[in-house]
């Protein structure tokens, strides 16, 4: 077989064949990495099975290296692993398994290499090579696995509803695998996929969520998410964004498929972003629509709202996705909930208050929220999108002015929550927050200038109003 494998890698596989040879077992180097290297994909691991104890081998072929390498083995699957310079290697011996209907967890048994073969989850992944110097570089390939990767196809080596019935996530990664490789799921096995979703449920919704996060870095998401509606999965983990498919008519109106839109701004974004979490925020950026849907008699359909319904309902769904609760889920909330703002700032008459509230409700990550506003036009009138994607570039060309004469982005009042406890004798309190908002707002709307002395000023003058009086004249200047 004439794969193109660096001088390292051969030398590698040439060092495993060897020592299987001296235990006398077969060896073969087999599924992502032969698919890979066939595409000319990158690899940053290699599958090696043996007719044998996988343990034995691994443990015999780190032996051969100066520093021996530590090798990790579990032996109740007979599986072990080490590391050469960050390239991860896996051994095992060849298997047949069954699996129990309620849990992934197989019974292994020894079995020959095409029954290993036979139990992998696509013909593309099946693909095996010899590494016995015998036969060094002959490739195995009982189920036609070359002529699917060169047709661009994916099917299971088994009846499919056995392959998935074996290992449920094996439907998330024959979606994966289409949307990353652009190959086509073959009916037969497609409708096995719709068949048995709701077999899903028994795997945990890391590993699922972990396929929809790859599916989420393809460069167009869209093949992947479409195919995931399609086949029922993602309602099976997800029901909150296959509520947003469909479209209501009434009195002869209707709106756009909130759905398919969707998907179209995730794509949009994919093209100017590869920023994961900003692909999130598009994904969720309507999510709010269904629950805000109404009908109202000479409007037509609103989703008033909807932006902070979907900025509450993301800790819930990323919980629920297992994704992670940290700032990339505060990040994919804020975005939300400011989606529709630079668009409300492309009307004529916008005053520099407006362009300073979104420079300090934003912050950093105002060039990702232009980016999802701009993803979000998804008009087919070509010259509706053009006028659209000017007036941006005149609110961007309006926030740079406002940023550069007013410095507001990750701005912070001039004074501080914290002076202000001091210079009254207050403890955390209503009262403070009152005073800062006052603060702040009246600097945002420009009612008076961004300084110390002018916001103290005002602070004194808001501060009589509660009642509330400097403890000493010391006081009003920050020595800390
Ligand atoms: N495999 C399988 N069923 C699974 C997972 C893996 O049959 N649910 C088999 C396939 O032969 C696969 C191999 O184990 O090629 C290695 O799996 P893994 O490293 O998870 O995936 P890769 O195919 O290498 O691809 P990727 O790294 O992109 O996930």
């Amino acid at each position: 077989m004439d794969i193109s494998c660096t001088v390292q890698e051969v030398m590698l596989l040439e060092r495993i064949g060897e020592t299987a040879d001296r235990l006398g077992v077969s060896c073969f180097v087999i599924g992502g990495f032969v698919r890979d290297k066939i595409l000319g994909r990158a690899t940053k691991d290699a599958d090696i099975v043996c007719t044998g104890d996988g343990i034995e081998l691994a443990k015999a072929v780190a032996e051969t290296f100066p520093h021996k390498p530590h090798v990790n083995f579990f032996k109740n699957f007979g599986t072990a692993q080490f590391k050469l310079n960050g390239f991860d290697i896996e051994f095992v011996g060849a298997r047949k398994e069954s699996y129990s209907p309620e849990s992934r967890k197989p019974d292994v048994l020894p079995g020959t290499l095409e029954e290993d073969q036979l139990r992998r989850d696509f013909t593309i992944n099946a693909l095996a090579i010899t590494l016995n110097k015998e036969n060094f570089g002959k490739l195995v390939d009982p189920f036609n696995g070359m002529d699917d990767l060169q047709y661009g196809i994916i099917r299971t080596p088994l009846d499919p509803d056995i392959t998935f019935s074996d290992d449920p996530l094996r439907m998330m990664r024959a979606i994966r695998f289409a949307s990353q490789l652009g190959f086509t799921i073959v009916p037969e096995t497609f409708e096995a996929i719709t068949r048995n979703c709701a077999r899903l449920k028994i795997i945990s919704q890391e590993r699922t969520t972990d396929e929809l996060n790859k599916i989420m870095a393809c460069p167009k998401p869209s093949v992947g998410l479409e195919l995931l509606f399609k086949s029922g999965l993602l309602k099976e983990f997800f029901p909150q964004m296959t509520d947003l498919a469909g479209v209501d008519i009434l009195d002869g109106q209707g709106h756009k498929d909130n759905f398919y839109h969707t998907l179209k701004v995730i794509d949009n974004t994919a093209e100017r972003s590869e920023n994961l979490w900003l692909r999130w925020a598009a994904l969720m950026h309507d999510i709010g629509k269904p629950a805000t849907k109404r009908y109202e008699n000479g409007h037509g359909w609103t989703f008033h709202g909807h932006e902070v319904v979907g900025e509450k309902m993301t800790p819930r769904i990323f919980k629920q996705l297992k994704l992670p609760q940290n700032e990339h889920m505060k990040y994919v909330a804020k975005l939300v909930s400011l989606h529709l703002r630079p668009i409300s700032l492309t009307k004529e008459d916008i005053t520099d208050s407006a362009m300073r509230r979104l420079l300090f409700d934003a912050g950093d990550d105002l060039e990702d929220l232009m980016i999802l506003c701009e993803s979000d036009i998804t008009s087919k009138n070509r010259l509706k999108v053009k006028r659209y994607l000017e007036n941006f570039e005149m609110v961007k060309l309006r926030l740079r002015e406002v940023e550069e004469k007013d410095n507001i982005r990750n701005w912070q009042p001039p004074i501080s929550g914290d002076e202000i406890m001091k210079l009254f004798n207050l403890t955390p309190s209503r009262e403070v927050g009152v005073l800062k908002t006052t603060i702040r707002e009246a600097i945002l709307d420009g009612q008076i200038a961004n300084t110390y002395d002018a916001a103290m000023e005002l602070l004194i003058e808001k501060a009589q109003t509660l009642n509330l009086h400097p403890v000493s004249p010391s006081g009003l200047k920050n020595t800390d």
